[in-house]
């Protein structure tokens, strides 16, 4: 059972279960969103240990370097030591992301259509 050390917390992971769901389980304050492998808002750091390649599709070439993986995606059959991503390193590390680009854009377009339903007067 692989077992992941995140800012002096060790968490065991149960078998088949991802990274994400243990840090949620665990009570650990982590971003999270689609849960599928396409936002990015889950990015976490390997600082220690190799993180599973799996959990690194989609991320540019500096990021994988850097140790950032999805969390989401992340299955994994060895020990980590994780940092979570701060708010200016995500900013940073989204930057250049097209995913992340088009998440925000469909979010805030779907975050418009939703307010302008809830503010639409009713059918009379
Ligand atoms: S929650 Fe969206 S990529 Fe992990």
């Amino acid at each position: 059972m692989p077992k992941v050390l995140c800012d002096g917390r060790e968490l065991a992971l149960a078998p088949g279960e991802n990274l994400l769901d243990a840090l949620l389980g665990a009570g650990v304050a982590v971003a999270s969103s689609c849960k599928v492998g396409a936002c990015q808002a889950c990015l976490v750091k390997a600082t220690r240990g190799t993180p599973p390649s799996s959990a690194q599709q989609g991320l540019k070439d500096a990021q994988r370097h850097q140790g950032y993986f999805l969390a989401c995606q992340a299955n994994l059959t060895d020990d980590l030591t994780i940092s979570l991503t701060t708010a200016g390193e995500l900013a940073i590390a989204a930057r250049s992301s097209r995913s992340t680009r088009w998440h925000r854009t469909s979010c805030a377009s779907l975050c418009d259509r939703k307010n302008a339903w809830s503010t639409a007067p009713a059918n009379t």
